[in-house]
């Protein structure tokens, strides 16, 4: 088998931590942002998650040797018709911080009964080589917006997703217990498939690139 390169194209501490602990045990050496940022970073405008990872990992995959794997991801809450959803980490403009989205997010859900409180978390991943895109990868976990933050594990939105085959917010379920069942496990384990057969296939078979048009505009 040969060992493949990746870089994993995020700075969120959270995301490194569990993207990482999935890929375990793949003859994989993963790399990060903190490893090899030295030029410009890039800015996200894209108007769903798969547009972002996309131009995430096209960007940083042109200054990469090996291959580059970009996630974007969010929350969408039904009755906000979708938000947070690509704007989940800056909700709390201008200085967002995880608490202050949470606070916001139950600003806006005051008074809105338990039925009514339907989210879903979204996990869109594209794995890039030489800047053209390699394959997608998608995830993702219904739940309710809790009426409190619950829970010290994880991070963002964690406290308030309320997920109810498990009765507890992801932040009260240890990390292997969310990975489980979050949308990133979801993503993770079809990425993980992928990687292991490329691994036990290269180099004498070159990775599949997916077209460039996204699938039926899906996020
Ligand atoms: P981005 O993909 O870096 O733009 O940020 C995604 C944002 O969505 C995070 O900063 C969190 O606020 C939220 N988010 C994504 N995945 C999770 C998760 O697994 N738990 C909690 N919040 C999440």
């Amino acid at each position: 088998m040969t060992e493949l390169r990746l870089l994993l194209a995020t700075t969120n501490q959270g995301k490194i931590r569990e993207i990482r602990e999935a890929l375990k045990g793949l003859p994989l050496k993963v790399f990060d942002l903190r490893d090899v940022l030295r030029g410009g970073s890039y800015r996200e405008r894209g108007r769903t998650f798969l547009e972002n990872a996309r131009g995430k990992s096209l960007y940083y995959s042109r200054a990469w040797d090996g291959l580059t794997l970009a996630e974007d991801s969010g929350l969408e809450i039904e009755a906000l018709h979708g938000a947070p959803g690509v704007h989940s980490a800056r909700f709390s403009r201008p200085e967002p911080s995880d608490e202050k989205n949470i606070r916001k997010v139950l600003r806006l859900l005051r008074g809105v009964p338990r039925p009514e409180r339907k989210a879903r978390f979204v996990c869109t991943m594209v794995l890039a080589k030489d800047g053209k895109p390699v394959r997608e990868f998608r995830g993702e976990v219904r739940g309710r917006i809790g009426l409190e933050p619950r829970g010290s594990n994880g991070f963002g939105y964690d406290p308030v997703f309320y997920y109810a085959p498990k009765r507890k917010t992801f932040a009260e379920l240890p990390p292997g217990a969310k990975n489980r069942v979050s949308h990133r496990g979801r993503a993770l384990r079809k990425l993980k498939r992928y990687l292991a057969a490329a691994a036990a296939a290269a180099p004498a078979v070159r990775l599949r690139r997916v077209p460039r048009r996204a699938p039926s505009g899906r996020r």
